[in-house]
């Protein structure tokens, strides 16, 4: 069924899990993410970046998302990734999404906040929940980059101004990790979670969680994360899987072929993250 990042976000709070938040391009990387999510009984959201909007469309990414939710038996949002602007959040809403990002991020504080705030006054209007950024998150998404210097840490007494005045449902927080392949091992603000959470009360979420060692991961959990974004670990998945295939297979020509191994290989990875993040067995019937 398709519910709200709010609904599944909540839960993972009150019973200290976290929802894998996986990124979507294309028909493929869905039917891996349900088939994961259904035979592990987990809930999980469906996610779609700018790039993904761009390379699929609006439409599709809906039409696909729409489709996973309605004919799973597991909780799945459909979610926007970083929305950039009001214009494209507006029309995620109109297409069904049920929870989007608004990535106020590059404005200073102020206009972060009265940004998000007329976001998320629209999208609770008619039902759809919203997550938004504080800090900024470092490394290359897609097309967008931010570098090294130019990352922040989340602040905690901002942060708790932020969630009251917009009224955000669940918020990115910049703690050490970044978008993108890790070139050393990412170390991660713990001190700075668990200061954030005892002033902000709604769930938390994790960015560039891809190459994160597990027990980082496992350790920030119980200290709030209920949220942790997965796309570099899926894509190195696909990628190999059709490299894989397609040296030990020169002549295949059936798309049909060729991707059915990086599917499958796609889903074990999925599976293997639901494991770390606890989500397993906590899709409610
Ligand atoms: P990774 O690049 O680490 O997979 O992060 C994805 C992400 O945070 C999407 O918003």
């Amino acid at each position: 069924m398709l519910v709200t990042g709010k609904e599944l976000l909540l839960d993972a709070q009150k019973n200290k899990y976290a929802v894998g938040a996986f990124n979507i391009n294309n028909m493929e990387i869905v039917q891996a993410i349900v088939s994961a999510a259904e035979e592990l009984d987990s809930p999980v959201i469906i996610q779609a970046s700018q790039g993904g909007l761009k390379y699929a469309g609006v439409e599709y990414i809906a039409a696909l998302g729409k489709l996973a939710g309605r004919n799973s038996r597991v909780p799945i949002a459909l979610h926007l990734d970083h929305g950039t602007d009001f214009d494209q959040v507006m029309q995620c809403i109109r297409h069904g999404f049920t929870s989007v990002m608004i990535d106020g991020s590059r404005f200073p504080l102020e206009e972060n906040i009265a940004f998000t705030k007329r976001v998320v006054e629209i999208a609770h209007a008619v039902g759809v929940t919203v997550e938004a950024e504080l800090g900024k998150i470092g490394g290359t998404e897609d097309h967008i980059t931010v570098s090294e210097k130019d990352a922040t840490f989340t602040d905690p007494e901002e942060a708790r101004r932020f969630a009251e005045e917009t009224g955000v449902d669940y918020l990115a927080i910049a703690v050490g990790t970044a978008h993108g392949v890790y070139k050393g091992e990412p170390k991660l603000d713990y001190d700075r979670i668990s200061e954030i959470r005892e002033v902000v009360d709604i769930p938390l979420v994790l960015h560039g969680s891809s190459g994160v060692p597990t027990e980082s991961l496992q350790k920030a959990i119980p200290l709030g994360i209920c949220k942790i974004n997965i796309d570099t670990d899926i894509r190195a998945a696909f990628a190999n899987a059709v490299g894989d295939f397609v040296r030990a297979n020169p002549d295949e020509i059936d798309p049909r072929k060729i991707l059915s191994p990086a599917t499958a290989a796609m889903k074990e990875k999925i599976m293997e993250k639901m494991h770390i993040f606890g989500s397993v067995g906590k899709a409610w019937k």
